[in-house]
């Protein structure tokens, strides 16, 4: 049967691979981008996982405001749904889509600054809406944390394909696995 080439993340979760399995192998080279330690594969669930929590607090909020019809929260409303549901779950997507982008140090500070950022930024801007001035240069510092985390995604994007580090993670397999085939 022709040989098949998959991506590993195929076999995440209950889907078992079949032998004989090539592992291609390589040292990254000079300059590739290091794995980082805690957040592995699994970094696009988690983004996605925590997407749907915003994708709740955001609905919630909406449906506050068209009872209410107080449309002072509107930018909370709209950014908790944009940045922290619809940009952070795409990103997740994306991870699992190209999970060679999945651990290298730009995905953890992209997991840890948008993580960090977004709550800051949300936060910071009901209180500034409430009537705490001070609270307003948080707004700022959560932003330009969420900008970063953004720029360290699209530059992981980028860069883990131009370090080759894709290709480690490839199977050649003699057959697909009959799992994989039926699944939908
Ligand atoms: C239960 C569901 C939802 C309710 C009840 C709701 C409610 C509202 C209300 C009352 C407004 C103000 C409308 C106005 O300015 O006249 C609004 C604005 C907005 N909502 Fe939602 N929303 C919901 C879901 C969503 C979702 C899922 C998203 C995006 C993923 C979203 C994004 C926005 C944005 C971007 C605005 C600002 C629109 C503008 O500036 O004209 N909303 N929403
Ligand atoms: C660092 C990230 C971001 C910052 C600092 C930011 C900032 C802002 C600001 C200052 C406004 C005007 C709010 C007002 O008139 O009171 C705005 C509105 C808006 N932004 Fe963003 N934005 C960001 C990300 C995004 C993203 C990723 C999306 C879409 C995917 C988005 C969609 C919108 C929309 C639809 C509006 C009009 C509705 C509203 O006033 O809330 N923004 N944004």
């Amino acid at each position: 049967m022709r040989p098949l080439t998959v991506c590993s993340d195929l076999y995440h979760e209950g889907v078992s691979s079949p032998a004989p399995v090539t592992k291609v192998t390589g040292r990254p080279r000079r300059g590739a981008i290091v794995p980082m330690g805690g957040l592995s594969m699994d970094l696009g669930i988690r983004l996605i996982r925590i997407a749907s929590v915003y994708m709740l607090v955001g609905l919630a909020a909406g449906i506050a405001m068209a009872v209410s019809k107080d449309y002072t929260f509107l930018s909370v409303h709209s950014h908790i749904l944009l940045l922290g549901w619809t940009t952070m779950a795409l990103t997740g997507l994306v991870y699992r889509v190209l999970p060679h982008c999945t651990n290298t140090r730009l995905a953890g500070f992209h997991f840890w600054a948008h993580n960090t950022g977004l709550p800051l930024m949300m936060i910071s801007l009901t209180l500034t809406l409430l009537g705490n001035d001070a609270a307003e240069p948080l707004i700022g510092i959560g932003s330009i944390l969420v900008l970063a985390s953004l720029a360290a995604f699209t530059l992981n994007v980028f860069s883990a394909r131009r370090a080759g580090t894709d290709q480690n993670e490839m199977l050649t397999i003699s057959s697909p696995p009959a799992a994989a085939r039926t699944r939908t």
